[in-house]
């Protein structure tokens, strides 16, 4: 297996996800990898991709390729965005500025999670690229008004309403590895699972020097940042409604991208709601256990819409072949999570880095080889989806 990533063995994010496996303690890198119950979606989403076929144009000489699009009006270096990922200072010292930094300097948006253990003024400051928040309502409308007011300061530049998560899923290898135990605080109640950590001694080390177990300094709380232990119940008090959208809007003031959209009547509702993009996303896999995987969904929503706003994707994207089916499927972008999260673990910002590069290198082959000059120009007619999805879809 190889050490660092950036060697020349790391080829895929499967490399990377080995990598993380090794330096994380088993609690940590198993809340990346994880999912919710029986990990039916977690699967799908991934493996979908293979229910999908390339149809290349052969003989097309093409010697560059143009990766570049816009979202937002954003210009982006190429069409994949680094989602929101919670507790990012888990994986790596200040992991989400680690994160936002590799992002800028590859050209694409990082999204900031609620529940991250960096402040968010931090967290754009490292980046020179833009940055969107994503807002959960973790306690109550002021503490959320004050939060989007920080982000509007800081220079962020879209708001992204996630509105899958009216309770935390149950995500069954956390409660195995004794995550509830581990933020009890109790040294007794810990003291079963504490093994983790001490079989990762230089990320323990690293994690203690980072100041340890984390807060969310972008929760304040009128007694202070939200305590680590507190956000299952947080995310349960906190569920956002269609109604939360307008006083959202109206705080906000910019563009507003939500997320978690897993169906036609959905897509039409968020659009009435004033969104200016959403994301079809099933929050990889990681909430209601069951739901179709996203590429499956993604053309019923995408006519849902009509061309009225722009529809990302994200969930189970690996490959840049992933991220090419999902465009040639109406995405006008995709995010992704566990992909830059494994490199995140693994390497800090340089294994990001090494994420978004093996995308982008993926992207720029599998566009040659199809005979494609550009992201822009991919549609329908590259792909060939099974008989059934269109009888299905009428
Ligand atoms: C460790 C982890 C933490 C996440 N935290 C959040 C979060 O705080 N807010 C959110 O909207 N989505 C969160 N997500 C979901 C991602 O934004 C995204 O929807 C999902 O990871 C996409 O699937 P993928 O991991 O297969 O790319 C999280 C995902 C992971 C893996």
């Amino acid at each position: 297996m190889p050490r660092t990533v950036t060697s020349a063995q790391v080829v895929n994010i499967a490399d990377l996800r080995l990598l993380a496996q090794r330096r994380l303690p088993r609690a940590a890198f198993e809340y990346i990898d994880g999912g919710a119950d029986g990990e039916v979606t977690l699967r799908e989403n991934c493996r979908v991709y293979d229910d999908v076929a390339l149809r290349p144009r052969s003989a097309v000489v093409a010697k560059s390729v143009e990766l570049r699009t816009s979202v937002l009006g954003t210009e982006l270096a190429l069409p994949v965005l680094l989602g929101p990922v919670g507790s990012c200072r888990m994986f790596w010292p200040r992991g989400e500025a680690a994160a936002s930094c590799a992002a800028g300097a590859a050209g694409t948006v990082y999204v900031l999670s609620t529940l991250s253990g960096t402040r968010l003024e931090e967290v754009k400051a490292a980046s020179r690229g833009p940055c969107w928040y994503q807002l959960y309502l973790c306690g109550g409308r002021e503490v959320a008004l004050a939060a989007i007011a920080r982000a509007k300061t800081a220079g962020y530049s879209a708001l992204v309403v996630t509105i899958d998560t009216p309770v935390a899923g149950l995500r069954e290898r956390d409660f195995r590895n004794g995550i509830k135990e581990l933020l009890s605080g109790r040294p007794l109640t810990m003291l079963p699972f504490v093994w983790q950590f001490l079989a990762r001694p230089r990320w323990l080390a690293a994690f203690l020097v980072d100041g340890g177990l984390m807060n969310f300094p972008n929760i304040v709380l009128p007694e202070g940042p939200m305590p680590y232990a507190d956000v299952g119940a947080a995310l349960e008090q906190s569920a956002t409604s269609w109604e939360d959208l307008r006083w959202i809007r109206d705080a906000w003031g910019g563009p507003i991208v939500i997320k978690g959209v897993h169906t036609a009547d959905d897509a039409r509702r968020a659009v009435d709601a004033g969104a200016s993009a959403i994301v079809v996303s099933n929050h990889g896999g990681r909430q209601l256990d069951g739901v179709a995987p996203t590429l499956r969904v993604l053309p019923e929503v995408v006519a849902a819409v009509g061309g009225r706003v722009e529809v990302l994707l994200d969930g189970g994207i690996r490959r840049g072949g992933d991220v090419v089916k999902a465009l040639c499927l109406g995405a006008r972008a995709v995010l992704v999570g566990r992909a830059y999260a494994y490199g995140l673990g693994a390497g800090g910002e340089a294994g990001v880095a090494r994420a978004i590069e093996i995308l982008r290198a993926d992207l720029a082959r599998t566009l040659k080889l199809l005979g494609c000059p550009s992201v822009r120009e991919l549609d329908a007619s590259y792909v060939s989806v099974p008989p059934h999805w269109h009888r299905e879809s009428l």
